[in-house]
C-alpha cells in the first residue's frame, strides 16, 4: 500500500479545483498542494462548457443589477449575501483570466464581448466563441504548471474521506492504472468533482460525472443542500444529449414548436428565448405533452431556429454549435432548424458550505458544482456557473490553503487504508457475488431518476423513486465485478461511481418528497405554487442510520424580498 502526505488535496481537476490550487499556491509558496483526479484535467467536464461566464465588465450594468437576476433566477432561494460577494469578485476573476492569456472573443474595438444570456437583465457573458470551456480550463492548467509547489496524481480514484473526530485527515484512492491502492494523508481537503447529472438518463454531462464528490462528502457525514434542485437545461440534442448552448439563443435563435411557432410567447413573453432555464425547460415540456412537439427518433423534441443568424454568426459565434449539428444530426444550422428538447445539466445542490468552502467538516471545502453555497438557489442562471468555479474556487484555495498552514500534523490510521483495500480487493474484485451487473443497476438508476424525478415530479412518483432506489442500493451491496484484474479495471470504476449516484440520488429524491412547493426546477404538480411561508429554506440533508434525516436552514435575505416571479 502506497502512502502520500501533502497540506492540501483537491480532488478534482476541472475549473474550481485549478482555480483553488493556484489560489492557494498563489498566498504560500510552501504549501504542498496536490490535484487528484480520476481524470487528466484537461479532460474535466469544464472542457466542455460552451457559452460563456458572466460578470459585470460594462459601464450600462451594475453589481446590483446582476446580483438581482442571479436572486430572481433562483427563486429567491439563494443566499443574498454570497451572491452579493460572487457578483462583486467576479469582475476581478474574468480580468485575472485575460492576464493569464485566456483567449476572449472581442468587440472591433478591442474590449472583451459580451453576449446575452437567459434570466440576465443586460449583455453581461463573456465568451471566446462557443468553446468557453475549453478556453478557461487551458488557461487555468497551463497556469497552474507555472507553481513548482502544484503536483498532480492523474487518473486516480479518491474512494473515500478519513475522519478523526471532526476533522477530515486523510482519504483512499485506487491508482487506475496499476489498481494499486494508497492512503493520502492531509491537512485540508478540497472536493471539486462536478455535479451527477449521470445519475439521470438524458444529461448534457460527460460520463465522469457521477457525484463522486458529493457522496463521498455525505458518506463521511457532511450534510447536502438543496440536492431536490437539479436543472434541465432547454437543449440538448435528442439521442446523445450533446449541449446546444444557451448563447444560441443569446445571439438571436428561436425555439419553434411543430407549427412553426415561437411559442414561448405563451410562457415567458417578456424574455422570450431568453427566459430562465427552468421555465423553458418546462414550457417545451408542455409542448411536447400537449402534441405540439415534432416527432423524431429519438422521441418528440422541438425546433431551434438559426437559419436567420447568417453564417458569419454562426462561423465567428456558434462553430461548435454548427459542428455539433452537422456532424451528430446531420444539419446545416444556415438552412435547418436543430431538434431540441430539455437534458439534465447541472446540480443546483451540493456539498452544504460557507462562503469560504468549508463544510461542516474541519479540514474538508468544496467548490464549483460540488458546492452549494448557495448563489443558485431553485435555478441557476446560465453563465454564472463558470464564474462561480473560479470566484469560490479560488475563495475555497485560500481557506483550505489557510487552514492546512495552521493545522495540526496527521497521521492517517493503517485500519482506514486496509478496510478499503478489502473492500475494493477483497469483497468487489476477489468473489463471486452472483447479483445483477453495473450496467443493469445503473440503467435502472437513471430510467427511474428521469421517470420520476425529472421536469415534473409529485408524491407518486417520488415515492415510487425511494422504493426502487432502496432496491437498488441492495443490488448494488451484490453487484457482480466480471473483470477481475485490477489494471484499469474500468469495471470496478463504474462500480464506484455507481454507488455514488446511488448515494446521491437518494438525497435528490427524498429531499424532493419533502419539498411540498414548486420553486425554480423543482415542480411538483400536486402542490404548483411557491410556498413561501413553509419552504423559503434551504434542505439539509444528512446521511443518518436508517436513511436520510433531513432538516431546514433559514435563506439569507439582504435587499430583495421574494417577490412574484415573472419574466
Ligand atoms: O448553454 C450553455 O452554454 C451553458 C452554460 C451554463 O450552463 O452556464
Amino acid at each position: 500500500m502506497e502512502r502520500f502526505s501533502h497540506d492540501l488535496v483537491i480532488v478534482g481537476g476541472g475549473a474550481a479545483g485549478l482555480r483553488a490550487a493556484i489560489a492557494a499556491a498563489e498566498e504560500s509558496p510552501h504549501l504542498d498542494i496536490v490535484i487528484i483526479s480520476k481524470v487528466y484535467p484537461m479532460r474535466s467536464h469544464t472542457v466542455s462548457a460552451e457559452g460563456g461566464l458572466a460578470a459585470v465588465l460594462r459601464d450600462y450594468d451594475t453589481l446590483d443589477l446582476h446580483a438581482f437576476d442571479t436572486v430572481k433566477g433562483s427563486d429567491f432561494l439563494a443566499d443574498q449575501d454570497a451572491v452579493e460577494l460572487f457578483t462583486r469578485e467576479a469582475p476581478k476573476e474574468i480580468i485575472q483570466l485575460e492576464h493569464w492569456g485566456c483567449p476572449w472573443s472581442r468587440d472591433p474595438d478591442g474590449r472583451i464581448a459580451v453576449r446575452a444570456f437567459g434570466g440576465m437583465s443586460v449583455k453581461r457573458t463573456i465568451f471566446a466563441a462557443d468553446k468557453v470551456g475549453f478556453h478557461l480550463l487551458h488557461t487555468l492548467f497551463q497556469h497552474s504548471l507555472k507553481y513548482d509547489n502544484i503536483q498532480r496524481l492523474d487518473e486516480w480514484f479518491v474512494t473515500s474521506l478519513v475522519r478523526e473526530g471532526q476533522r477530515v485527515i486523510g482519504a483512499t484512492a485506487l491508482d487506475l492504472r496499476t489498481g494499486t491502492m494508497a492512503g493520502l494523508t492531509g491537512k485540508a481537503f478540497i472536493l471539486t468533482t462536478g455535479g451527477a447529472g449521470r445519475a439521470f438518463q438524458f444529461t448534457t454531462n460527460g460520463m465522469i460525472k457521477t457525484g463522486d464528490g458529493m457522496a463521498m462528502a455525505y458518506r463521511a457525514g457532511a450534510p447536502l443542500k438543496d440536492m431536490e434542485f437539479v436543472q434541465f437545461h432547454p437543449t440538448a440534442l435528442p439521442g446523445t444529449g450533446i449541449l446546444i448552448t444557451e448563447a444560441s439563443r443569446g445571439e438571436g435563435g428561436y425555439l419553434r414548436n411543430a407549427d412553426g411557432d415561437r411559442f414561448l410567447k405563451s410562457y415567458v413573453p417578456g424574455k422570450m428565448e431568453l427566459g430562465p432555464r427552468d421555465l423553458l425547460s418546462r414550457a417545451i415540456m408542455t409542448e411536447i405533452r400537449e402534441g405540439r412537439g415534432i416527432e423524431g427518433p429519438y422521441g418528440p423534441h422541438v425546433h431551434l431556429d438559426l437559419t436567420h443568424l447568417g453564417r458569419k454568426v454562426l462561423s465567428e459565434r456558434l462553430p461548435m454549435v454548427t459542428e455539433l449539428a452537422e456532424k451528430y444530426v446531420g444539419i446545416n444550422p444556415e438552412e435547418e432548424s436543430i431538434p431540441v428538447r430539455p437534458g439534465v445539466h447541472y446540480m443546483m445542490g451540493g456539498v452544504h458550505t460557507d462562503a469560504t468552502g468549508q463544510t461542516s467538516l474541519a479540514g474538508l471545502y468544496a467548490a464549483g458544482e460540488t458546492a452549494c453555497v448557495s448563489i443558485n438557489g431553485a435555478n441557476r442562471l446560465g453563465s454564472n456557473s463558470l464564474t462561480e468555479c473560479l470566484v469560490f474556487g479560488a475563495r475555497a484555495g485560500l481557506a483550505a490553503g489557510r487552514y492546512a498552514r495552521q493545522a495540526s500534523e496527521v497521521e492517517l490510521p493503517t485500519e482506514a487504508v486496509q478496510a478499503e483495500e478489502a473492500r475494493l480487493y477483497d469483497d468487489l474484485l476477489g468473489r463471486e457475488r452472483g447479483g445483477r451487473g453495473v450496467a443493469e443497476i445503473r440503467e435502472e438508476l437513471q430510467t427511474t431518476m428521469e421517470d420520476h424525478v425529472g421536469i415534473s415530479r409529485d408524491a407518486a412518483s417520488l415515492s415510487e423513486a425511494t422504493k426502487v432506489l432502496a432496491r437498488l442500493k441492495g443490488s448494488f451491496e451484490k453487484v457482480e465485478v466480471a473483470d477481475k484484474d485490477r489494471v484499469f479495471n474500468t469495471e470496478l470504476t463504474s462500480v464506484l461511481e455507481l454507488e455514488s449516484m446511488l448515494t446521491v440520488a437518494e438525497a435528490i429524491v427524498h429531499s424532493a418528497l419533502r419539498r411540498t412547493e414548486t420553486r425554480g426546477a423543482h415542480f411538483r404538480t400536486d402542490f404548483p405554487e411557491r410556498d413561501d411561508e413553509n419552504f423559503l429554506a434551504h434542505t439539509v440533508v444528512t446521511q443518518g442510520e436508517t436513511g436520510p434525516e433531513i432538516e431546514y436552514l433559514p435563506v439569507t435575505i439582504t435587499r430583495w424580498k421574494p417577490e412574484a416571479r415573472v419574466y
